[in-house]
């Protein structure tokens, strides 16, 4: 069952610019570009995110189609590739990935863009994040600090490949060492599988002080390396020692697949010798502790194989121990993870929110899980997210359930889940009747409405208005109270509690959105003349401003574009593709990109006839807008003189206006 001889390892990702000339910082601005017209808009971007440079260094290390491929299954189409879009239920083929362009697209959801916006949809992040994941998958380090040097503490790298080796050695060391065979008993006895054990690269650190230190001293992983990394702990002697000694290893991956932290499990047997020799019984878990690569707050054991798996669960189901989640993917059940020896906190729902719609949390039956209970209240008021409450029965674990019942079962209980407002309710009110013991009933009104009004004020969102409505009328029929007096008890306490007002992340998110067809035609031809050839950049620039565009979305595409034709940048696609930010933009100049290139063949006018088609459509709007304003200004008192000049002015225009040209004296 053990005799497995060789591990898989992680797959890892290209570290295309892995020395340490290519980590950028974002001092490496944008220089040497001196025109004046150009300088407002250079000082808004150089104030408004990361440096072209460093996004443009991490587009060129991250290639589309290795990107989308793998996270979907790609096929060939000609010259393009075809994925079935994970974002609306695809019969055929509509994602399409464009490896010349290095841009994608789904015609029916109307996304697209490049490798950022890729995984600003796919991991639901902003762009920064997004930057961040690619840079990370790249090797590019993207801090303002100086760059760490490979090799050192400080270097992230290094200790990711040093967590890689520890996890391999505690790994190996359970599949063959002889030092591994109690443990191999052990895990057998608790019935989790080999296949389990390679997809969770378990492993063994054997009871040895000195154990991983000795087999590091052949390798490159210096005792300060292990330390760094958390596995190391150092005695008041200044000795180190093997924190997870005796212990069963679970390895702690993070989204992008590598070992991050460890939870260590102790075996009974290690335990049972070390009381017998007077020591005080150890702790049942022990876990890595934060450092430079782990976060427990960020992380959650098993999020990885959720995300990469094919079709993404609608909920995700929240234990409490490592050994439910092996369980549960033993019963087949997909969606598990668990938290990291820690309480399910705000940054855990804003995690899992990126995949999920629904989280229900599934706390151990015993009296520490039904007081965690509790406490998912708070964050469920907070939070935004529908968060479900299940307590196991008779003082089980879900790996105890799963041992006893079916995964149906399972299924079952997590589908009789109630939200976390209803599950607290049930518990105040179980065996209270709120007509007759009305002291407790207000008691406990008053402890729930306490913990509501903590809640974020974020009436300016019209959705959580609603929500907050929904919630109270719930607390008012379950207490049989008037909605009125819970909502101004409520607004009493807020008058006390410091409301915590956040920027929500709705109301910022307000502009730029736009489909090519809702942009005004002359708009959407000069951006697509632009994308069929940016040399007409020149032309454009002179004749038309961005202040002339009506539609908010265009004027902000051309405005990089003119950006880069001020600061003697090329305005290729790819690179004012790279340029933006906002995934909006990003998706409408891909459509129109694709548009552009639909179009090339089908026109008899040549890009520059097009071009001053667009500039004469511009210069008449001009005109007319022009002609308004002196209209209006006839309205007003005026000299006899600025009356006649105005009035001329006004014919003038006219006449332009129909392509007769104005004499020019007299
Ligand atoms: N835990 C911890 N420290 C402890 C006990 C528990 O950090 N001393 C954390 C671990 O992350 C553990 C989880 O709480 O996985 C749940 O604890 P428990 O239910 O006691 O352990 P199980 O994971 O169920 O392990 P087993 O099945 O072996 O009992
Ligand atoms: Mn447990």
């Amino acid at each position: 069952m053990f005799s497995k001889e060789e591990t898989i390892a992680p797959s890892s990702f290209p570290q295309a610019c892995s020395d340490s000339d290519d980590r950028l910082t974002p001092q490496f601005r944008r220089a040497g570009h001196g025109l004046h017209r150009a300088s407002k808009l250079l000082q808004e971007d150089s104030v408004s995110g990361p440096a072209f440079e460093i996004k443009d260094r991490v587009r060129q290390s991250t290639d589309i189609v290795d990107l989308v491929g793998s996270y979907l299954q790609l096929r060939r189409q000609g010259s393009i590739y075809v994925a079935n879009c994970p974002w609306h239920d695809d019969q055929r083929p509509s994602l399409q990935v464009n490896p010349t362009r290095q841009s994608w697209k789904c015609w029916v959801c109307d996304l697209g863009g490049d490798v950022f916006s890729f995984v600003m949809k796919r991991d639901n992040v902003d762009f920064m994040e997004a930057l961040r994941i690619l840079a990370s998958r790249a090797g590019i380090q993207l801090t303002a600090s100086a760059p760490a040097r490979p090799g050192s503490v400080d270097d992230k790298q290094t200790l990711f490949d040093a967590m890689q080796w520890i996890q391999n050695q505690y790994h190996q060391c359970l599949l063959k060492s002889d030092a591994g065979a109690e443990a191999r008993e052990y895990l057998a006895r608790r019935n989790v599988t080999s296949s389990s054990i390679d997809k969770f690269r378990i492993g063994f650190a054997p009871d040895d002080w000195n154990w991983l230190t000795d087999r590091a001293r052949t390798t490159s992983h210096s005792p300060e390396i292990l330390k760094a990394c958390g596995v190391l702990g150092e005695s008041q002697t200044g000795t180190h020692y093997d924190r997870f000694k005796g212990r069963i290893i679970f390895p702690i991956l993070d989204l992008q697949r590598r070992t991050i932290g460890f939870g260590g499990r102790v075996l009974p047997e290690v335990a049972a010798r070390q009381q017998s020799q007077g020591q005080r019984e150890p702790a049942k878990y022990v876990n890595s502790p934060e450092t430079r690569i782990f976060s427990k707050s960020d992380n959650l054991y098993g999020l990885h194989f959720v995300r990469d798996a094919v079709t993404r669960p609608q909920e995700l189901i929240v234990v409490e121990g490592y050994t439910d989640v092996v369980a549960a993917w033993q019963s087949g059940l997909d969606n598990v993870v668990a938290v990291l020896g820690t309480a399910l906190n705000q940054r855990h729902l804003r995690l899992m929110k990126r995949f999920v719609e629904r989280i229900v949390l599934v706390l151990d039956g015993d009296a520490a899980g039904r007081k965690r209970a509790n406490e998912t209240l708070e964050l469920f008021f907070e939070a935004d997210v529908d968060v479900r409450v299940l307590t196991l029965p008779d003082e089980m674990d879900p790996c105890e359930f799963l041992q006893q019942n079916s995964a149906g079962e399972f299924r079952e209980l997590i589908a009789s889940s109630v939200d976390a407002l209803d599950h607290k309710l049930q518990c105040e009110l179980s065996g209270i009747d709120v007509t007759r013991d009305t002291h407790r009933a207000s008691a406990a009104l008053e402890n729930i409405l306490q913990m509501f009004a903590r809640r974020p004020n974020t009436s300016l969102v019209s959705s959580n208005v609603l929500r907050e409505q929904q919630m109270l009328a719930r607390m008012a029929r379950q207490f049989q109270v008037d909605i009125e007096t819970l909502r101004q008890r409520v607004l009493d306490l807020r008058g006390r509690v410091r409301p915590q007002v956040r920027a929500s992340d709705e109301s910022s998110s307000a502009t730029a959105s736009a489909r090519a067809t809702q942009l005004d035609p002359k708009e959407r031809e000069l951006l697509e003349i632009l994308l069929q050839d940016e040399s007409q950049l020149n032309f454009a620039v002179e004749n038309i401003s961005p202040g002339q565009f009506a539609t908010e979305a265009a004027r902000s595409l051309y405005e990089v574009y003119c950006e880069r034709f001020y600061s003697g940048q090329s305005a290729d696609f790819t690179s004012v593709m790279t340029q933006l930010e906002d995934p909006q933009l990003k998706s409408l100049l891909a459509e129109l990109d694709e548009q552009a290139a639909l179009k090339r063949g089908k026109t008899e006018f040549d890009v520059r006839q097009r071009l001053e088609a667009v500039i004469h459509a511009f210069e008449c709007l001009n005109l007319d807008a022009v002609n308004r304003q002196a209209i209006a200004k006839l309205s007003q008192p005026l000299s006899h003189e600025e009356e006649t000049q105005t009035l001329q002015e006004i014919v003038e225009r006219a006449r332009q206006r129909q392509g007769l040209s104005a004499p020019t004296d007299g």
